[in-house]
């Protein structure tokens, strides 16, 4: 008899336990993109993406770390299991959709050229004619500039960069006249009283999305609904007045 409570007992304990064991995700993150991805005063990751997939990860019940990567090889990294998500601000395009698969968008950002304050610059100016230009490696930035350079009369040298930051720092010590990419960490740097000014916007606006690997369609879909969730609530609004002064 008493082996059969026993029996009994290990079975509830083992499918209870099952059924409240968590998933657990690393998030791979550039933690040189503010206000989406950084690491704060205390040392620990922070931003817009940061906080919404904490958020996400709470309601949909599995637990989530952010781990810093280089962002030129992230892609790389999620599909080789390094980590399991990239959710930092990474745009959706057609050739990183050939690796992995993207949620739904949850953020549009437009495509901007950056100078230094009251340098007059134009976007012509700085794309037509010869000069170098910052960019970030591994950026859907670079491959549009790689693919437009030389046509429509646009010639400039890509000077390339690990982050934005790096980039916006060159451009105040006048290493580099100009620099491309996407109007966030211009604002949050303008933010930041950074003496730099945004001389217009080139190409296309882009939408950022969360990249999972291909075959994992259980996180995809637990981010989706995450995500339509978060942008219902009004923990949404008050994300975007916290980190996104624009
Ligand atoms: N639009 C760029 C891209 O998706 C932004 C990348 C900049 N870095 C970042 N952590 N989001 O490639």
């Amino acid at each position: 008899k008493s082996t059969l409570l026993v029996a009994a007992l290990s079975f509830v304990l083992l499918f209870g336990s099952m059924a409240f064991a968590q998933k657990h995700y690393v998030n791979g993150i550039d933690a040189n993109y503010p206000p989406f991805g950084y690491i704060d005063a205390s040392g620990k990751p922070a931003g817009f993406d940061v906080d919404s997939l904490n958020w996400i990860a709470e309601k949909m019940g599995f637990t989530v770390e952010h781990k810093p990567m280089e962002w030129s090889t992230i892609v790389q990294s999620l599909v080789s299991k390094k980590i399991d998500l990239v959710y930092s601000g990474m745009s959706i395009t057609e050739e990183r959709a050939k690796q992995v698969n993207f949620s739904d968008p949850y953020w549009k950002v437009a495509q901007v050229i950056v100078a230094k304050k009251d340098s007059g610059l134009t976007v012509d100016g700085a794309m037509k004619g010869g000069k170098a230009l910052g960019v970030q490696s591994g950026t859907s930035e670079a491959d549009s500039l790689q693919n437009m350079v030389g046509k429509d009369g646009y010639s400039y040298d890509l000077k390339y960069y690990d982050s934005a930051p790096l980039a916006i720092m060159d451009i105040l010590n006048g290493r580099v006249p100009a620099a491309a990419m996407d109007i966030a960490p211009a604002n949050d740097a303008i933010a930041h009283g950074k003496d730099i000014e945004i001389a217009g916007e080139f190409g296309e606006p882009e939408f950022f999305g969360v990249a999972v690997r291909k075959d994992d369609a259980e996180l995809l879909e637990t981010i989706n609904k995450g995500l339509k969730l978060l942008m219902a609530d009004p923990y949404w609004e008050e994300l975007k007045a916290k980190h996104l002064k624009d």
